[in-house]
């Protein structure tokens, strides 16, 4: 089976001083989604964009919208998120809200739904979820920043996934989220992800945004 692998690049490590051309650089570069990381500083030891930061940046993007809700209370902003403009909102397994709760309320709003697992967690631990999702999130780094190294030892569970979603016929996605790279990046499509998120090797790079996605969808195959 083909499956189209898209790249999500994440905007936490783009220059946050000057958004709106990181986004045009997305819009005309070849980034299927845009990834946003919300942060609440008691999920992750970290705090980043809100609703009306969301709110602004969709007004100027062409792409759907990746949201990754690192917060404890993803029923809590969920549809301030999805009424910004956020196109897929992913919540965190470990976060305090109910999952099934949490999935049903992320779709009666509209947008599609995406499950995160973190890396100390087992994929056994998300599998009871996976007919309700429409995408699943393997975490190869602890979240709460960009630039981290990838922890490879995750690529075993994206290989989990893929077989646990084959073997139920769903058609939902495999996204990787953190320290993907050109060096990696074919590994992770080779376990079975159909989106990898890129932050750092996008807007870090020494080619330019454009040009690191283009590298990375070349080591990716695509
Ligand atoms: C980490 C975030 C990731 C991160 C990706 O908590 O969820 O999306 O920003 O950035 P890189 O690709 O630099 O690891
Ligand atoms: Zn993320």
């Amino acid at each position: 089976m083909v499956r189209k692998i898209k790249i999500s690049p994440s905007i936490l490590s783009a220059d946050l001083t000057n958004l709106g051309s990181a986004i045009d650089i997305l819009n005309q570069g070849g980034a299927d989604m845009v990834h946003l990381d919300v942060m609440d500083g008691n999920f992750v030891p970290n705090i980043t964009f809100g609703p009306a930061f969301a709110r602004e940046l969709k007004a100027v993007s062409k792409i759907p919208f990746d949201t990754h809700l690192m917060i404890t209370r993803p029923m809590r902003f969920a549809m301030e998120f999805i009424e910004a403009g956020s196109d897929w909102l992913t919540f965190h397994m470990e976060s305090y809200d109910d999952p099934v709760n949490t999935i049903k309320h992320i779709r009666d709003l509209g947008a599609k739904v995406g499950m995160a697992i973190n890396p100390c967690n087992p994929f056994s631990d998300l599998e009871e979820y996976l007919p309700e999702l429409d995408m699943v999130v393997i975490m190869t780094v602890n979240p709460g920043f960009g630039g981290q190294k990838c922890m490879t030892e995750q690529f075993s569970k994206i290989a989990e996934a893929r077989v646990a979603i084959d073997r139920l016929g769903l058609d939902i996605e495999i996204e990787v989220d953190g320290g993907i790279n050109e060096h990696n990046v074919g590994d992770v499509v080779r376990a079975g992800a159909t989106v990898f998120v890129a932050g750092s090797a996008v807007f870090r790079g020494k080619r330019g945004p454009a040009g690191e996605i283009a590298a990375l969808k070349k080591a990716a195959g695509i």
